[in-house]
């Protein structure tokens, strides 16, 4: 062994022990299920040769139930810094071969250190959930660590972007880490995630459910709205984890990276793609892709609450944030889920000095009891706040309609729009033409011989009046009506100015959002 001395030759010995300590029956059932080892996934996020893996040798202290006498690798996570696409980034990974991934004193350290490192460095923190939750064997010593987690997800929060990718079991208390965090990723049939499993709801509600349809990747991405991206495979998943990376910054104190500008792709002409009738539904994602470089948009939350769609995408190189109503699904009308959807959305924008741009198409909110029980007046107004407290450049495009709370919420000028748009068929009223009409025109329509011509002609008269941009124009509350191939250059050229926006706002602890 020429070179290499007795010591250097003891740690390489020691450090490639507890690497090949493996549990050869955990690891045949990880890969069994589709699910690759710890160290694989954070080599398969990372760039190549890019992950330093710190505190390997951590051991727990553990003297209860018998284990003193179990040595588990790395305490059942892997933990270190590495790069993804050039970006530095701290990330860790659980262990389910080593105790089930189950979270100790000394594994919950691991996680804390490496969080702190990623705040004081200003890098993103990844985590790949994969655990059992508590260890059972270290009773409150594990809760322990499961709080210090939390307040550091807390106090990260706003500082850096915190992603959790969840690749196995997530249970119990172990699943408010991922919620404080900014995005969630789920994989298709490994994604397991509940509060309490399906034993505990048998045994105290009598009910029988499969861990699949109790908290899947499905049921997290479609119906809890605690994922925000679904995909079908671990590398699908790393591939997402990617992309979104690109376009966010390190830290609340950087910009995303400019990248080189692209047109659009050209798969839609974008004056023919809203209808002008204000009843047909069209797919506002073609609007923005018609809009945004390389027609490249990166949908956060797809399956949920598709009412509103949220996402990135770059204008001439520099990060947008874009929030708009989706005419495809409930009219794009705002409701419960889609306020919280957008509330988040728009407040993680800002924290991140990503400048926001709002597509507006919505006749309002939701109206009916369901909503009404379910909060939407609590819920609505978290879409306010998350507007109205947003500093960064805030650019409006009223495509079609705008009625009621629908045009005050979505970034209306009133909320701190810098800019706020509007296409020439854009309406801006209290309500619809038919609506409004057969209200302040009751009596007229009543006392016609003909009611229903009556009320077609009081239609076209309101509309004429009001359902068009240029009263609301006429009074500043929008800018500028512009035609739809107008839209993008005027946006590129709103941005230029717009990023050197600063706005104080009067000094505090913080505000108090609604819930
Ligand atoms: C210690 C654990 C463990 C845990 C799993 N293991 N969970 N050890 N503490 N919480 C160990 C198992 O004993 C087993 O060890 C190995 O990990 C693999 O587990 P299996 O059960 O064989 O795996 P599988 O059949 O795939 O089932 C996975 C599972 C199941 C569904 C996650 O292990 C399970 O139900 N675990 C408990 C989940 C749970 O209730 N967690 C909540 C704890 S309370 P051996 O040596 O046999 O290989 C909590 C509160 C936190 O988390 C509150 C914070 C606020």
């Amino acid at each position: 062994m020429s070179g290499i001395d007795e010591k250097t030759q003891k740690h390489i010995e020691k450090k490639e022990s507890v690497l090949q300590s493996v549990d050869k029956k955990a690891v045949e059932k990880q890969s069994q299920m589709g699910k690759l080892q710890a160290r694989d996934r954070i080599h398969a996020i990372l760039d190549p040769g890019s992950f330093h893996e710190y505190d390997l040798f951590v051991e727990h202290r553990c003297q209860d139930f018998g284990m003193e006498k179990k040595l588990l690798p790395g305490d059942g996570v892997v933990t270190g810094t590495g790069k993804i696409q050039g970006h530095p980034v701290c990330i860790y990974a659980q262990d389910f071969t080593v105790a089930g991934g189950s979270l100790g004193l000394a594994h919950a350290r691991k996680i804390t250190k490496i969080m702190d490192h990623a705040v004081k460095l200003g890098v993103p923190i990844i985590g790949i959930n994969d655990s059992g939750g508590a260890r059972i064997q270290e009773g409150v010593n594990s809760l322990a660590g499961y709080g210090e987690i939390f307040y550091r997800n807390t106090l990260a929060s706003g500082v850096v972007p915190q992603i959790s990718i969840i690749l196995g079991p997530c249970a119990g208390g172990a699943v408010y880490s991922p919620a404080l965090t900014d995005f969630v990723f789920v994989v298709d049939k490994i994604t397991k995630m509940f509060i309490t499993g399906p034993e505990v709801i048998k045994t105290v509600l009598g009910e029988e459910i499969s861990m699949e349809d109790l908290g899947g990747a499905r049921i997290q991405a479609e119906i809890s709205g605690n994922a925000h991206f679904y995909s079908t495979s671990e590398a699908e998943c790393f591939e997402q984890v990617s992309r979104l990376v690109t376009f966010i910054p390190w830290n609340n104190r950087k910009r995303a990276d400019r990248f080189p500008p692209k047109l659009p792709k050209g798969q839609w002409d974008i004056n023919e793609i809203v209808p002008l009738d204000p009843r047909q539904p069209y797919d506002v994602r073609h609007v923005i892709q018609a809009l945004v470089d390389d027609s490249d948009f990166l949908e956060i939350q797809e399956h949920f609450a598709a009412n509103i769609v949220t996402g990135f995408a770059r204008l001439n190189g520099e990060t947008v944030g874009v929030v708009a109503n989706q005419p495809l699904v409930l009219a794009g009308v705002l409701d419960v889920d889609s306020s919280d959807k957008a509330a988040r959305f728009i407040r993680f924008c800002d924290a991140f000095n990503i400048p926001l741009l709002t597509l507006v198409d919505l006749p309002g909110y939701l109206p009916g009891v369901d909503q009404e029980h379910a909060g939407v007046i609590r819920h609505g107004a978290k879409i306010l706040y998350a507007y109205s407290e947003a500093t960064v450049p805030k650019a409006t495009i009223i495509l079609r309609k705008a009625y009621g709370g629908g045009y005050i919420a979505m970034c209306s000028r009133h909320l701190g729009a810098d800019f706020v748009f509007a296409w020439p068929q854009a309406e801006i009223a209290v309500m619809g033409p038919e609506g409004a009409a057969n209200i302040i025109f009751r009596k007229e329509i009543a006392e016609a011989a003909d009611p229903d011509a009556m009320r077609k002609i009081k239609v076209e008269e309101y509309k004429e009046k009001f359902a068009n941009p240029y009263i609301a124009a006429a009074n500043g509350h929008v800018d500028a009506v512009i035609t739809p191939v107008e839209t993008r250059d005027f946006l590129i050229r709103t941005l230029e100015v717009a990023l050197q926006k600063h706005e104080e706002r009067p000094a505090r602890k913080h505000g108090i959002q609604p819930n």
